[in-house]
């Protein structure tokens, strides 16, 4: 992770790269699962948006590898019509209103198209004759080929480290459904590769407002004074969602909310929020500071987990069937949309600070945030201006998406005779700032791997380590098979979610609520 970022909001007409950034150094990049969604909704968009930042070495080729029957030529047509697609949405992830032809020209130019089974390790040492020097191979397919694929890659002698030159394996998401499998597919996946060779992705790590975090903490002195037990009550974080299990049944009903978005996404998140200042921002500095804040978390005990799923209900005047009514989906499926959780965190720091846990499918609205929420004043010497309650505590939000920015909340005295207080707030938000330019939050992520730099990515303790966190939670689910509690789609979640939060004393940050 470079010192001067690539900035998502600024950008010149020219490709040039911004001051102190260096193009990443010439490589090859192999995409495994060419035609997947992955690569056509985010990859090559951002493979586009990197070349616009002038970020791509000249000597550069990206080679989409795939099983099915197809040619450079037709792979090529197919992502060039689905470029000019994402021209006419303006709500795509990825949205311009107009392709550089020079641009996508300089990359087409470098696309090929190879069909092979990546688990095969003779048709992969063939493939291996047509390149040489530094290559990154991109898993972008499903998780059941993570190990085959890279089994099959040592076997074809691809990932051996020639004469200075690079190899490089990503990994994309899911990385194991629980702590076996995670620690199963690490030692596979070790024996072939070390681990400095491995870049395990997260996505929301690709996110300008997640990277934040650690600027706006350890980049300015007023906040980290007070990022302590001493002056903040509880935090909570949410990953709230309007979208259902969509197309996606196959791997959700196996996979279900915790899996899917806890020890990854949310512990990210957590992360960011909680972690003690790096020594240096050197990607193992920053990664060890993170494994010590994972090792901190006490493993959550199940009757501090509360599990949901979507009924029938609408979403944003959408009707939307119940989960168990979903295409592939089991009519008595337990499989849970939604989860919510209370978290502690042993250490000098955090010791009786309540981290609070949610994200869910079918939700009300849309959001990512991060709530700090700060203690009292000692003393109220002033009353709210509605007489009725205390004036609420000082929050910080650390607005992820869709808003982008950050949100302090506090107390100002209401205009008038009477010494009175209400809550009001200060915005941060990135428009106000920054020009916005299309990102579709693979950018950085693609461009750190590159060149190397790990920052962004999970090491294999990582990974562990989260996912022992949550494992007492998915072998009493898997022992006691209770039932999820129902909550209505369009809503912000089961009843239990809000008792969670009571039992403490607590309520939830509104979700719905103007931020
Ligand atoms: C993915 C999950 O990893 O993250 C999805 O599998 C989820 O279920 C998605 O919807 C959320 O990511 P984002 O970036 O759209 O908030």
């Amino acid at each position: 992770m470079p010192v001067a970022r690539i900035s998502t909001f600024a950008r010149t007409d020219q490709p040039v790269a911004p001051s102190g950034v260096k193009p990443a150094p010439d490589c090859t990049l192999v995409i495994f699962g060419a035609h997947g969604d992955l690569t056509k909704r985010l990859l090559i968009p951002a493979l586009y948006d990197l070349k616009v930042s002038g970020l791509l070495p000249d000597r550069f080729r990206i080679i989409g590898v795939d099983r099915a029957e197809d040619t450079t030529e037709g792979w090529l047509a197919g992502l060039t019509a689905m470029m000019e697609k994402f021209t006419q949405d303006p709500t795509a992830e990825f949205y311009t209103p107009k392709i550089d032809e020079t641009v996508w020209s300089w990359l087409s130019a470098r696309l090929s198209y190879a069909r092979i089974d990546f688990t095969d390790a003779a048709a992969l040492k063939e493939f291996g004759g047509a390149i040489d020097g530094n290559v990154v191979f991109y898993l972008a397919v499903p998780a059941r080929f993570f190990s085959p694929a890279v089994e099959a890659l040592g076997r074809a002698g691809l990932t051996e480290e020639k004469n200075g030159a690079f190899r490089r394996v990503v990994i994309e998401k899911p990385f194991g459904t629980d702590l076996q499998s995670a620690r199963e597919l690490n030692s596979r996946i070790l024996a072939v590769l070390k681990e400095e060779q491995i870049f395990r992705v997260d996505h929301f790590l690709g996110k300008e407002t997640v990277q934040n975090i650690l600027a706006m903490r350890f980049g300015n002195v007023i906040f980290e004074p007070i990022w302590h037990r001493d002056y903040i009550d509880n935090i909570q974080i949410t990953a709230a969602e309007t979208v259902t299990v969509e197309s996606r049944a196959a791997f959700y009903e196996a996979t279900g909310a915790l899996r899917d978005m806890v020890p990854n996404h949310l512990f990210q998140l957590l992360a960011m929020v909680a972690m003690e200042p790096p020594a240096s921002f050197a990607p193992e500095k920053v990664r060890t500071a993170k494994q010590t804040l994972f090792e901190s978390i006490v493993p959550v005990r199940p009757e501090d987990v509360v599990r949901g799923q979507y009924a029938a209900g609408t979403v944003r005047g959408r009707p939307v069937a119940a989960y168990r009514d979903s295409p592939g989906v089991a009519a008595d499926s337990d499989t849970e949309t939604y989860v919510a959780m209370k978290l502690e965190v042993r250490n000098w720091r955090w010791a009786g600070v309540p981290f609070y846990l949610r994200t869910g499918k079918a939700m009300s609205n849309r959001i990512a945030e991060i709530v700090i929420e700060f203690r009292l004043p000692p003393l109220t010497l002033f009353p709210s201006a509605d007489h009725a309650h205390a004036p609420p505590p000082n929050r910080v939000i650390l607005n992820v998406q869709p808003v982008q920015g950050v949100t302090i909340c506090f107390g100002a005295k209401k205009p008038g005779p009477e010494m009175r207080l209400v809550d009001v707030q200060s915005r941060f938000r990135y428009p106000d700032f920054f020009v916005r330019e299309p990102n579709v939050g693979y950018e950085t992520l693609l461009y750190d791997c590159l060149c190397g730099d790990a920052t962004l990515f999970q090491r294999a303790d990582n990974i562990e380590t989260a996912w022992a966190a949550v494992e007492p939670v998915l072998e009493n689910w898997q022992a006691e098979r209770t039932a999820p509690e129902l909550y209505d789609a369009g809503s912000a979640g089961p009843r239990g979610a809000d008792e969670l939060l009571a039992r403490d004393g607590r309520k939830w940050h509104p979700i719905d609520g103007e931020i």
